[in-house]
């Protein structure tokens, strides 16, 4: 178990990581998700002691990185800006690490196979690509057999078969009851991999939980209801103040469709039913991860090319 607590670093007059708190759990996978520039790497680094923090500390199991008396079984850690000497081979960079904290060069075959580039082991590491450099990463990482793997934004750079490959490790890792804690600023992937999130912006936590409780709740339900004349539908919805969206005439939908928030498939069934009004279509729907994610960081984003629909009338 990870214990962040209080967390805050800045750079000069910029506030990095604000008064940041929250725990990652063993034998899941937490996805650590924010906009780009939220901190998510700041604070990675100052738990694994390449940062000092201003404040706060991160604890394993209790125990302070800096405190640890074999740092690389208990942590294994792939963060971002990693520098690989150009001159040497995937081996010698591993055998050097290894030496260094008494690891056998077993473990290094050992490595080199499971990140799949045992093949490319002695070709000098300038030759290598940025997918080939995250599987070097992550065999760094991997070396000491750790009991926490922290790894910064790991898919960055991987092919499709790389992306899967680097989810099945940290699913089988959480398996095994360790613990995983990955960043990524892409909501799609830690819908596939994650048991939990972490979701800071501006360096500030703005939500944690079990990743269900961040899709399947009754907030982030939709109701999706169509029929031969929309405006009879949405009648009924005002006069019953039924809070909704009226989407114009589409494909399929020649009078419109409506979307309801704050309601269930049954009520409002019913409540057209008994209001006369002929339906083709009920449908419930959860808002995507993405959609959680771009709400509740809305405030915190610098910049974004906005991708919302556009709503023509809007009930209450
Ligand atoms: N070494 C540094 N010196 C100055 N500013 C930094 C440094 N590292 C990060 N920052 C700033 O801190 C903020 C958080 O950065 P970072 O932790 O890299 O965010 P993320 O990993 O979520 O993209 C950003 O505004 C970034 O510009
Ligand atoms: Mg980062």
């Amino acid at each position: 178990m990870i214990t962040v607590e209080n967390l805050t670093k800045s750079y000069g007059k910029k506030r990095a990581v604000d008064d940041l708190s929250f725990t990652v759990r063993s034998g899941a996978v937490t996805g650590f998700l924010g906009p780009n520039g939220s901190g998510k790497s700041t604070t990675m680094r100052c738990m694994v002691g390449l940062d000092s923090p201003n404040n706060g500390h991160a604890l394993f199991d209790g125990v302070e990185y800096s405190k640890l008396s074999a740092p690389l079984s208990k942590v294994g850690s792939l963060l971002d800006g990693k520098a690989f000497h150009p001159g040497r081979s995937a081996r010698q960079h591993l055998t050097i690490v290894a030496q260094t904290h008494g690891i056998p060069q077993s473990r290094v075959d050992e490595v080199l196979t499971i990140t799949g580039i045992d093949s490319v082991a002695k070709k000098k590491l300038k030759g290598f690509s940025l997918g080939m450099g995250q599987r070097l990463g992550i065999a760094v990482a991997l070396l000491g057999d750790p009991e926490v793997l922290i790894l910064d934004e790991p898919v960055n750079g991987l092919d499709p078969d790389g992306v899967r490959w680097v989810r099945q490790l940290m699913r089988n890792f959480a398996a095994e009851g360790r613990t995983v804690l990955v960043s990524s600023h892409l909501m799609s992937e830690m819908a596939l991999t994650a048991d939990d999130l972490v979701i800071i912006g501006r360096g500030k936590l703005i939500a944690s939980g079990p990743i269900r409780d961040f899709t399947e709740t009754a907030s982030n339900r939709k109701i999706k209801v169509a029929g031969p004349d929309a405006l009879a539908i949405e009648n009924v919805l005002r006069t019953a103040n039924v809070t909704y969206l009226m989407n114009q005439p589409a494909e399929h939908y020649p009078t419109g469709y409506l979307e309801i928030s704050g309601s269930d498939r049954m009520s409002i069934g019913h409540l057209l039913y008994e209001n006369n009004v002929e339906i083709h279509e009920l449908t419930e729907t959860y808002s995507s991860l993405e959609d959680v994610f771009m709400e509740l960081t809305d405030d915190d984003v610098d910049y974004r090319v906005d991708t919302k629909p556009n709503y023509t009338q809007m009930g209450n």
